[in-house]
């Protein structure tokens, strides 16, 4: 089923479709089959990194057969041309008690593996029974440091990408498929 709105003049911008919209959908159920059968019977505590997970979190979440807490942290980017390198921090504290949950930690996408192994040092800390991790999106080829996520929606190439919740700049998150954003569109980078 293809849905009848994300603009479609944001395709306009769009270089090469990597997954289309029926695809990502296919894929969530085999996912949530995944995990509903790694933590069958027990409660899991969901955290978002948002902005990026958003769309992926609220399509995946319908997809569990649990009982489910929902949480969202914000990351600082350590991409920000602004300021110097530094390690990302989660800048919007959560909410829930995680100490002795099993928390599954989401982002959207894998890229060099600093933020998502920076927020799992993070959480480590605050003991939760068991801590994993799912991307919707896994750029195999770009880790910076040794970090693997244990749920994957989709391996892609190296290539900046949008849609599905990823933005350039804040936009395209609302469009239904992912593709490549075109080249000439993708200076200067400001990703977020
Ligand atoms: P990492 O820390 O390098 O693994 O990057 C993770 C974050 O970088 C993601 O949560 C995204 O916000 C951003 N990112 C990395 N690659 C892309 C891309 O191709 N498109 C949009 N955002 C990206
Ligand atoms: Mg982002």
């Amino acid at each position: 089923m293809q849905s009848n709105n994300g603009a479609p003049h944001l395709l306009e911008d769009i270089d090469t479709i990597l997954v289309d919209e029926a695809t990502i959908k296919a894929r969530l159920r085999k996912l949530g089959d995944e995990i509903n059968a790694a933590y069958r019977g027990r409660e899991l505590t969901v955290i978002a990194i948002i902005n990026g997970a958003i769309i992926f979190v609220a399509d995946l979440i319908r997809e569990l057969d649990l009982a489910i807490q929902l949480d969202c942290i914000r990351v600082s980017s350590y991409r920000d041309e602004m300021r110097p390198v530094q390690e990302p921090e989660i800048i919007d504290r959560i909410r829930l008690d995680v100490e002795d949950v099993d928390v599954l930690l989401i982002d959207d996408i894998l890229d060099t593996g600093k933020t998502l192994s920076r927020v799992c040092e993070i959480f480590r800390k605050m003991r939760p029974a068991s801590l994993r991790t799912c991307v919707l999106l896994d750029k195999q080829t770009t880790r910076a440091v040794d970090f693997e996520a244990d749920f994957v929606g989709f391996q892609i190439p190296d290539e900046f990408v949008v849609g599905y919740g990823l933005d350039f700049a804040e936009r395209y998150r609302q469009l239904p498929c992912i593709g490549i954003l075109k080249p000439e569109l993708q200076n200067p980078p400001e990703w977020s």
